[in-house]
């Protein structure tokens, strides 16, 4: 591992925004927060998470749109946090944390219906690993557990795969296994900035044109983007 590589990882230890459990602390067991984070945050706001989040820039760009809302971004790879956890406590943010761990882990974490809003930004499409995408049947069936009924969720992508895969694929599953939730389908485009962004309101476009770095470099190769967003509803069934 590289030197500057090493310092981002010693840092991010210290860092005030930034909650970083041993895995014995959360392995088939419920980690101190779980179902306390509006203590943590000092408030009743909805709670919103960025999954595989990297440097989190919607964590912390999503924080100034909504001050009263709160943002966590969890991602297993700490050196990738250091800038949006930087950035957070330099600007001294108060609705903004980041969790390092593994999404797999999740239900450790938050309660039934303590979380709002899940948003999963350019995750990799696991081409091969069904099992390992966020959106596939076993993520859907963690984020139900944390998930509100009238929460949503947000796919912003490249990939047509992944795309594809979770709107023809993995929600359809989802949605038939009896689990006593739907995810309905609210917003769905395959050119986000070119057409789908005129149809959301003002605010709701200002998020989505905050750009990650990978979705950069997406972008810089000339690549179109796609947004998906489901509600979660109980179902009757
Ligand atoms: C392609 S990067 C995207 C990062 C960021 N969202 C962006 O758009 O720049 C995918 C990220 O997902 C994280 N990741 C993938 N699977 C994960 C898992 N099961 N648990 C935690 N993090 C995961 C990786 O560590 C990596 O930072």
């Amino acid at each position: 591992m590289g030197k500057n590589k090493l310092k981002k990882f010693a840092k991010v230890k210290e860092m005030d925004h930034v909650i970083e459990p041993p895995f014995s602390e959360v392995l088939n067991k419920d980690f101190r927060l779980k179902g306390k984070w509006s203590e943590e945050f000092g408030n009743d706001g909805p709670i919103v998470l960025e999954l595989a989040c990297g440097k989190g820039e919607y964590s912390v760009g999503m924080g100034e749109i909504y001050p009263g809302k709160n943002f966590i971004g969890i991602d297993i790879k700490g050196s990738r946090m250091f800038s949006g956890a930087m950035e957070a406590e330099e600007k001294g943010m108060e609705n903004v944390r980041f969790l390092r761990t593994k999404i797999d882990m999740i239900t450790s974490f938050f309660a039934k219906d303590e979380v709002d809003e899940i948003w999963i930004l350019f995750a990799d499409p696991q081409l091969g690993r069904p099992r390992k995408r966020l959106t596939g049947y076993l993520f859907l069936d963690r984020y139900i557990q944390l998930l509100k009924p009238g929460g949503t969720l947000h796919l912003k992508c490249d990939s047509k795969d992944l795309y594809a895969f979770t709107k023809d694929e993995a929600i359809p599953e989802f949605n038939a296994s009896n689990k006593g939730f739907q995810f309905e389908k609210e917003f769905d485009t395959n050119e986000l900035y070119e057409e789908g962004i005129h149809a959301l309101d003002e605010t709701m476009q200002q998020v989505l044109n905050i750009r990650t770095y990978y979705e950069q470099m997406w972008l810089d190769q000339g690549k179109k983007i796609k947004y998906l967003r489901y509600r979660l509803e109980r179902s009757l069934k």
